[in-house]
């Protein structure tokens, strides 16, 4: 019998060994192992090898001629507060227009969290604990009903939690909103390689595949038909959030009107640093580019440079928000530029050349992913924006500590305070600004200061907010 075309493939790549197990597969693990190695770009993985594995590209990161990147300040910080107020009106025009999407990636895996399920289903609020998809969800009805639009969502997912997602939406009507404004689309996946180069089985009739990372959203949006759909909708700019951060103001005119006034084709958010050594990358300029450069590659010397008033230089940390212009998308998914891939080293369970199962106690082998803030040095004009923190950010990574559950309910609350306290309402809190007890402000009454302040002065009386309150 003729050998199968992609096993021959295999082989003649040095990769034979994923079919090692083949002969003792029934008809349908024979397929399934087939559809796995369908997925794998040979090519890529063998160059990946060269550079990634065996040669180590990642010590070559290269930090010459850096300087912290130019970010439009906030009017409170020194900005130009007329700038401010232009950028946020055309951004309002932008979105009356229905120019702007929403689009989340939601295809990792979560492992920090120990949680088991698509991480959207994370329930997240301090009272009435709403997942952080029906947060999202009810900001883009909330949205949507102030710009007289409806605002559609690209929801990335990946061949692991597709499923779960598009059935955990289904079951609770897709929060209200229209099901033709939702559109899931799967995620990228690459195979992972032993330190040897060689691809890893998982199971006999199973490749060790895991999501190519946030940057794949890249690629994925354009072989799934979204930048496709987006044109038809005259949908220009995708804003890009990651699932686990219920703060985002992912619908904000003003970042898409400073967007739009650049003729950007990538535009970012930053905080200012909370302290030199923070976890989060860099907005730095090099040669005329943008480009993030993240904490672990950063020397710490120049993380902890000074400018003259004492203030840190490298102060534009990246907080996982950007806009991308749709033509953009398509190029990078299509062009000849392309995504660096980055190597992870991990534990990854799979089966020795015997077949006998290995459960590693130290990394073993490479998995591949890419990053979409590399995006950023091909986008022309890109320009960067401060936020504040308190009013953007706020991501549920570990299931204690920091960037977990527990901060990020704290978070809430210290926001629907500062809202309710601007109109007057006189909620306790401490120094920090969290009050005493928990109450909450549905994205429906007021997902961003302004939003609430027209539902706020709408109320007939104002309610005395108490625990357990919810304003809805
Ligand atoms: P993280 O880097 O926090 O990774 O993802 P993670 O997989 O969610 O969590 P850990 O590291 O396993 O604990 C940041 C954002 O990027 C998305 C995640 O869903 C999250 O919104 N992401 C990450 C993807 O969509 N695909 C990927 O392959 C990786």
């Amino acid at each position: 019998m003729a050998t199968h075309p992609l096993i021959a493939a295999f082989q003649q790549a040095g990769q034979g060994h994923v079919f090692a197990f083949y002969d003792q597969l029934d008809e349908a693990r024979r397929a399934e192992l087939l559809a796995d190695a369908a997925e794998i770009d040979l090519a890529e993985v063998a160059a990946l090898d060269r550079t990634l594995v065996q040669g180590n590209a990642a010590a070559g990161i290269d930090l010459s001629d850096l300087s912290p990147a130019p970010y439009h300040a906030l009017p409170k910080n020194g900005g130009d507060a007329a700038a401010w107020a232009e950028a946020k009106r055309l951004g309002e025009e932008a979105l009356r227009a229905g120019r702007v999407a929403a689009f989340v990636v939601a295809g990792g895996q979560g492992t920090r969290l120990g949680y088991d399920g698509p991480k959207g289903t994370y329930p997240v609020t301090p009272v009435r604990q709403k997942t952080l998809f029906q947060v999202f969800a009810e900001k883009i009805r909330a949205a949507g009903a102030r710009y007289g639009r409806p605002i559609h969502w690209f929801i990335m997912t990946s061949h692991i939690n597709h499923a779960a997602t598009e059935a955990f939406f289904r079951a609770e009507g897709f929060f209200g909103l229209a099901e033709a404004q939702v559109h899931f689309f799967r995620q990228g996946r690459m195979p992972a390689v032993g330190l040897d180069g060689r691809i890893l089985l998982e199971d006999k009739h199973r490749i060790a595949m895991s999501p190519d990372g946030h940057g794949g959203s890249l690629r994925a949006l354009q072989r799934s038909g979204a930048v496709d759909l987006m044109a038809r909708e005259g949908i220009e700019i995708l804003s890009y959030f990651q699932v686990d951060n219920p703060l985002v103001r992912f619908i904000d005119p003003a970042f898409v009107g400073w967007h739009l006034l650049a003729g950007s084709e990538m535009s970012s958010k930053m905080v200012p640093k909370a302290y030199a050594g923070e976890k989060v990358g860099h907005f730095c300029a090099q040669r005329g580019k943008t480009v993030v450069i993240e904490y672990s590659d950063l020397p710490k010397a120049r993380q902890e440079e000074t400018d003259a008033s004492g203030r840190l230089r490298f102060i534009a940390g990246s907080i996982a928000i950007h806009l991308l212009d749709r033509e953009f998308i398509r190029r990078m998914a299509t062009g000849a530029d392309a995504l660096p891939f980055h190597r992870a080293d991990k534990k990854i369970p799979c089966l020795d050349a015997t077949g006998a199962p290995v459960r590693p106690e130290k990394p073993n082998g490479v998995k591949f992913e890419l990053f979409v803030f590399d995006a950023l040095p091909f986008a022309k004009n890109p320009v960067v924006i401060e936020t504040d923190r308190a009013d953007d950010f706020s991501p549920v990574k570990n299931a204690e500590g920091v960037d977990s559950p527990k901060t990020c309910a704290e978070d809430q609350l210290r926001q629907f305070v500062r809202w309710a306290n601007a109109r007057g309402a006189a909620v306790p809190a401490d120094a920090t600004g969290l009050p005493p007890f928990a109450f909450e402000v549905s994205p429906l009454f007021g997902y961003d200061e302004d939003s609430f302040a027209a539902s706020w002065s709408a109320l007939a009386a104002p309610p005395v907010i108490a625990a357990g309150i919810v304003l809805e």
